[in-house]
């Protein structure tokens, strides 16, 4: 019913180390970007009840066709035949109702990331086998920004396409006075540039560490870059999601104006003018963008997540052109909605995220060893993904009580970054007014967070955290979080 520990074998084969040992492969190299007009939205679900406060929708898992890059139709694995699939779109206190087919040549399910969800809908508990089907039902407690992915065979799965938004909306919401709502889900994937089909077949020692990454960046299933006709001054609601397996988004915006108004949950307490973005795996963000009277453009810079391995060049994923004149730009309210601080901890642990490989903890003087390359061979090495001390599933399972909050003291103490999940619960970094379920601990840094286990109807029993580098939490790192 879980996921499959998948500990990673290397062998000699698949090194490709550097002389001093210290080098990594490097990360692909991105494909040049091809200037796309206009930035389409992922179909919405069609509401297939009037009931009133109920959204239902149909949700088929399958191979489609579909285009990384424009004019090379190739098959993926998409929700509803589309990548990325339907948004869900609903308001707070509704309730969604999702019929879901799996018509994929393999067991899958659907979870429901950063939803408070009872546990039994969570998609951990229920995986759907090949042509069978399972409605899930629950309410919509958090205004905000969340996605669906399969949690099954995740980092394959969701690395061929099987994502989507949901966006649950406010009742009142702030006035922003934005002329769009738009959802933007970034991803990238590695395809090859002949055939635009997915590149499978490279392997090598930097997926196993880092991750796979693509070639391709990706806004909304389609290669960048986006251009869109606007006038100055006037702000769009951008939701950002991030989907992929393990590309950190280091996002700038040149020109023009990005304010941040809301998180992983909905509305932050007040705007927040900024310049960059850093989104992490599982991460979402709400910014108001606005052109100014030149090109305005969102780009994703290069991000190094390890010493010496970081991402390859950057790109523009989307460019605002003030072609059609100038609009005045509404004002902002100073507040968006009040954070009420989590209560007294009760208690406080540590969360320690490490990596081993053949038993032996530092990457960096493994590699200045030469050690990888002494080893291999037919035994090859076991690069082992660890959260205080175990890979999944000998993680000590944490027991924890549904109304408390706990401190977590995250510390990473491996030399790349790692993103942090939680389902079902949010926490807010220690000090922070923002509720949030995934958040970056950097290499060598503790991370303080201040996890609520809000009390709530369905919520009891076995939860899972883990890293949303999809690879690592196949290999191994993933803990379980036992509510009671
Ligand atoms: Cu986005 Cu456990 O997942
Ligand atoms: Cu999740
Ligand atoms: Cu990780």
């Amino acid at each position: 019913m879980f996921k499959r520990l998948l500990p990673v074998i290397l062998t000699t084969s698949c090194m490709g180390m550097g002389t001093n040992g210290t080098q990594l492969p490097a990360a692909p190299t991105l494909l040049p970007t091809p200037i796309v007009m206009g930035c389409p939205q992922p179909t919405q679900a069609v509401n297939l009840t009037t009931q009133p406060k109920v959204v239902e929708v149909d949700l088929t898992a399958a191979p489609a066709q579909h285009e990384w890059l424009a004019g090379k139709p190739t098959e993926v694995w998409a929700y509803n035949g589309e990548v990325p699939g339907p948004t869900l779109r609903a308001k707070v206190g509704d309730t969604l109702r999702v019929h879901f087919h799996n018509q994929l040549p393999e067991t899958t399910s659907v979870h429901w990331h950063g939803l408070r969800v009872p546990l039994a809908m969570d998609g951990m508990a229920s995986e759907v086998a090949p042509g069978q089907s399972f409605t899930f039902e629950f309410k919509l407690l958090d205004v905000g920004t969340f996605w669906y992915h399969p949690h099954t065979n995740t980092a394959v799965q969701v690395d061929r396409g099987l994502y989507g938004a949901i966006v649950v909306e406010d009742d009142q919401p702030p006035v922003l006075g934005q002329v769009a709502d738009e959802v933007l889900v970034l991803d990238d994937v590695l395809v090859q540039a002949n055939s635009g089909m997915m590149d499978t077949t490279a392997h090598d020692m930097r997926m196993d560490v880092m991750g796979s990454e693509g070639n391709v960046l990706l806004v909304n299933g389609a290669q960048a870059t986006r251009e869109i006709a606007v006038k100055a001054g006037e702000p769009r609601l951008w939701r950002l999601v991030n989907a992929a397996n393990s590309r950190y988004f280091s996002l700038q915006l040149d020109g023009g104006t990005m304010i941040r108004v809301g998180g992983d949950r909905g509305w932050l307490t007040a705007p927040e003018t900024v310049q960059t973005l850093l989104l992490v795996p599982g991460e979402r963000a709400e910014v108001l963008v606005t052109a100014g009277a030149t090109t305005t453009t969102l780009r994703v810079l290069p991000f190094e997540r390890m010493m010496g391995a970081g991402s390859s060049g950057g790109a523009d994923l989307v460019r605002l052109q003030p072609s059609l004149g100038t609009a005045a730009t509404p004002p902002l309210p100073d507040t968006l909605r009040p954070f009420t601080p989590p209560g007294a901890s009760i208690l406080t642990r540590d969360v320690v995220f490490d990596e081993t490989m053949n038993g032996m903890h530092d990457m960096t003087s493994m590699m200045s060893q030469g050690g990888m390359g002494n080893m291999g061979g037919t035994n090859g090495m076991m690069m082992q993904f660890t959260i205080n001390g175990a890979s999944y599933p000998n993680v000590p399972v944490l027991h924890a009580h549904l109304g408390s909050v706990e401190t977590w003291n995250v510390r990473n103490d491996s030399v790349m970054a790692h993103p942090l999940h939680l389902h079902g619960f949010a926490f807010a970094v220690h000090g922070q007014s923002e509720w949030k379920d995934t958040v970056n601990i950097p290499a060598g840094q503790t991370v303080q967070l201040d996890v609520l286990f809000d009390d709530r109807q369905a919520a009891r029993g076995m939860w899972m955290y883990h890293c949303h580098i999809l690879e690592h939490a196949d290999g191994g790192m993933i803990g379980m979080v036992d509510v009671e």
